[in-house]
């Protein structure tokens, strides 16, 4: 039985005693103590009916090095870290959507070259697009980009890599980052040189 459907059993019990309490007793001081019994025990039962949101820790994403030898083995990491460690479906959507509350990355990979992408992960407010949507006056959007490379999302340089591959590659466009960028875990991470002023 799961944790949830055991707390449901357990009101349905809380409330079977107040209505018991209010059909076998009179004394007027336990019958008010069975009444709230009662609302508390619907309380909980509405309180537990909805839907629970599971927050499980981010999946570890193992990058294992060996693995990759072409730019299609990095995109796809980089897909699986999209969704997963690099927590970027949180924001983002690929594809217009109505819940979306940051830039849709449709096509985002044909637009913005790779230094730029590499800034908008590594140096979220160098460059701020307010008019993402491309509709009426710029505006505010209610979240931020995060620093992809620092805590709490914290990709290695090669993951961001593999991100960008990705976003590249579901875009239709060449992958323009090659396997021979990767780091071995026990060299210093490359740093991509970046594109200042846009
Ligand atoms: C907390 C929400 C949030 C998360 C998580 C997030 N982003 Fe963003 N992202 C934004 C916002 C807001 C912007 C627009 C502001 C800006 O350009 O810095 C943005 C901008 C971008 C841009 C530039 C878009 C443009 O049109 O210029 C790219 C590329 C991007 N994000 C990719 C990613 C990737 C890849 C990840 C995951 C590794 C990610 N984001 C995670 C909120 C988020």
């Amino acid at each position: 039985m799961s944790e949830v459907a055991l707390l449901q059993l357990i009101g349905l019990c809380v409330i079977g005693v107040g209505v018991a309490i209010l059909l076998f007793i009179q004394a007027r001081f336990v019958r008010v103590v069975g009444f709230v019994t009662i609302l508390l025990g619907i309380f909980a039962l509405i309180a537990l009916g909805v839907p629970q949101m599971a927050s499980l820790p981010p999946a570890e994403e193992k990058f294992d090095v060996a693995t990759i030898k072409t730019p299609a083995d990095m995109a796809a990491i980089g897909q699986k870290i999209f969704f997963s460690k690099g927590q970027c479906a949180l924001c983002h959507s690929i594809g217009p959507s109505e819940s979306a509350r940051c830039p849709d990355l449709k096509g985002i990979g044909a637009k913005l070259t790779r230094e730029f992408m590499y800034e908008s992960l590594t140096q979220p407010q160098a460059y701020i697009y307010l008019d993402y949507r491309h509709e009426g006056p710029p505006k505010q959007y209610p979240a931020r980009m995060p620093f992809i490379n620092k805590n709490p999302i914290g990709l290695t340089n090669n993951e961001i890599l593999s991100v960008i591959a990705f976003l590249q590659e579901m875009s239709g466009e060449p992958i323009t980052v090659s396997p021979s960028e990767i780091t071995q875990p026990t060299q210093t991470a490359a740093v991509i040189p970046m594109a200042h002023g846009q």
